[in-house]
């Protein structure tokens, strides 16, 4: 019997070595594959087309004697996979991440085929047509993008891809690394065709082992193919910023990991001074599927000016979390309460985060929201990496509008006053305001000597208007994202939850 089970770290860390050692043992031959993204099942077993999940290896006799109570039917079929449109998963559990076989089998190096025949110049139109748009957060036309860097002058150029995915909630470029490492090979290497380049470096967290060693052995095994281009994998040392574009290019040059201010754009003068394609993962994995299906059948799908899919991200407190890929449009609603079946606990929800630990927080009444970058940036939201994180109603809102300071706080690169003093003053107004009623100021993590005795007694719309006044300087003073989007968490919890920071539930505040 051929069983099929995932060696992606998620299926890994529920157990899924075991219980492919137990299959094994039992005489089965066992092919690892990448993960469905369905991870409340894992380890998931498949068989025939046919899944099996939660698994611990005890279960394996029934599963193997056909009287396993863990059976889930054919997977395809399964709701959670069949309303996806899966482009850039489309291998997802199919195929065995290393296999170069599996993937030219599976429709790859078709975009890499074509785009060296239409030419760089049709390759970026087709990009620009499709409508793809950088996957990272800010939204930036990827066809522009390259246009721009194709444009400059000089001869050496870089392409550089960010995956120092460190949002909250977010999971997807590393099921691309470990999944499907040679289609964000090959999304390089046509972007590399497309701008004139000849090398380029995937920047990996370092809290990413299983995607860094499937992207350095993906790499050595693909270099003929995408030559004359050359790649090379470089881990990051742990900081939150390096997923800023020009950090991460600091951190390339071997340098601290400090933003720097743009202009200049890295399009123009990006690593070491060279004109740089810096884009996200998914974008960079978008491509093949565009070049190889053209820009139409992307661009046929999503909403508004958000064309394509988003590989969306569920977890936190949620009962079905994992991978789902749909064409912009879907509500917050539908993914939340229909695809995720709402939260582990049972309990309702009260909050979902979208975009990661700078994203805002929406209550239920946000639910009808269209998932596309407009509509959540018409709402005062953004939907960043696509992440999602569910709480339901124990949460402490205020504690989560302290913790965006603190996190930004702790995470500073410290280049501009506004991010690094203005997160800490936050972290402080946030522990008066909750003292205030009767919730714990909770010990201040990484942060030194708080100064936390007001010299005056103020009243809470004092500390409310402070708060609000900060953030107004933090959004519109901050060099970068990081100071510049923490006031997105603070004020959506303050303004959706006043009666977390000990004002009235009616009040607006
Ligand atoms: P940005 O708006 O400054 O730039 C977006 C991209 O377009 C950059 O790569 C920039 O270099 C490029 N660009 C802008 N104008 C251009 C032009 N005329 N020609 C060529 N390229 C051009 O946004 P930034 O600061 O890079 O990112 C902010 C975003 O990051 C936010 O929207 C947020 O959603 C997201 N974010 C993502 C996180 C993650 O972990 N994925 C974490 C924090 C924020
Ligand atoms: Fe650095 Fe924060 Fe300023 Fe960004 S906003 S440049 S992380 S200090």
């Amino acid at each position: 019997t051929l069983v099929r089970i995932s060696d992606d770290a998620l299926a890994i860390a529920c157990g899924a070595d075991a219980v492919a050692r137990a299959f094994a043992e039992a005489g089965c031959i066992v092919e690892r594959v990448s993960s469905w993204g369905m991870h409340w099942f894992e380890p998931l077993a498949e068989i025939d087309g046919m899944g099996f999940g939660p698994l611990a290896p005890g279960d394996v006799a029934a599963v193997l004697a056909g009287s396993s109570p863990k059976a889930l039917g054919a997977i395809e079929d399964h709701p959670f996979i069949a309303r996806q449109q899966r482009f850039t998963f489309a291998r997802a559990g199919k195929t065995r991440p290393l296999s170069l076989e599996d993937y030219a089998a599976h429709g790859g190096w078709h975009g890499l085929e074509r785009a060296r025949s239409i030419g760089p110049e049709a390759t970026i139109d087709t990009v620009t047509r499709s409508g793809l748009r950088g996957r990272g957060g800010a939204g930036f036309p990827a066809g522009i993008k390259w246009k721009t860097v194709a444009n400059a002058p000089g001869a050496l150029k870089y392409i550089v891809c960010n995956a120092d995915e460190g949002d909250s909630a977010t999971f997807a470029d590393r099921m691309v690394m470990e999944g499907d490492p040679f289609m964000l090979i090959e999304g390089m290497a046509i972007a590399a065709h497309a701008v004139g380049a000849h090398r380029g470096y995937v920047y990996i967290r370092s809290e990413y082992p299983h995607a860094i060693a499937k992207m350095e052995a993906a790499v050595a095994l693909s270099a003929e193919l995408i030559a004359p281009f050359v790649l090379e994998v470089r881990v990051g040392a742990g900081a939150y910023v390096c997923g800023e574009e020009t950090s991460l290019l600091n951190s390339l040059e071997g340098k601290r990991g400090e933003v720097r201010a743009k202009p200049p754009l890295p399009a123009l003068e990006g690593l070491f001074g060279k004109p740089t394609v810096v884009n996200n993962v998914l974008t960079l994995a978008a491509v093949p599927f565009i070049l190889a299906n053209g820009a139409q059948a992307y661009a046929d799908i999503g909403f508004g000016h958000s064309r394509g899919t988003m590989p969306i991200q569920l977890a936190g407190n949620i009962r079905h979390g994992g991978l789902f890929e749909i064409g912009f449009g879907i509500t917050l609603g539908e993914l939340v309460q229909d695809i995720g079946g709402g939260t582990a606990s049972g309990r309702p929800v009260r909050a979902v985060q979208v975009g990661g630990p700078l994203g805002a927080y929406h209550p239920p009444s946000e639910f009808h929201l269209p998932f596309d970058y407009e509509s959540f940036a018409a709402a005062d939201a953004l939907i960043g990496h696509a992440g999602i994180t569910v709480f339901d109603d124990t949460a402490d809102m205020s504690a989560q509008a302290r913790f965006a300071f603190a996190f930004c706080a702790a995470e500073s690169c410290g280049k501009c006053t506004p991010c690094r003093i203005g997160a800490v003053r936050g972290v402080e107004v946030m522990d008066r305001i909750r003292s205030r009623s009767g919730r714990a100021a909770d010990p201040v993590e990484h942060l030194p000597q708080m100064r936390n005795a007001a010299k005056a007694p103020r009243t809470l719309s004092d500390e409310i208007a402070l708060i609000e006044d900060l953030c107004e300087t933090m959004k519109f003073g901050s060099l970068c994202a990081l100071g510049g989007f923490t006031p997105y968490p603070v004020l959506s919890a303050l303004r959706h939850f006043p009666e977390d920071f000990g004002a009235e539930p009616q009040q607006q505040v």
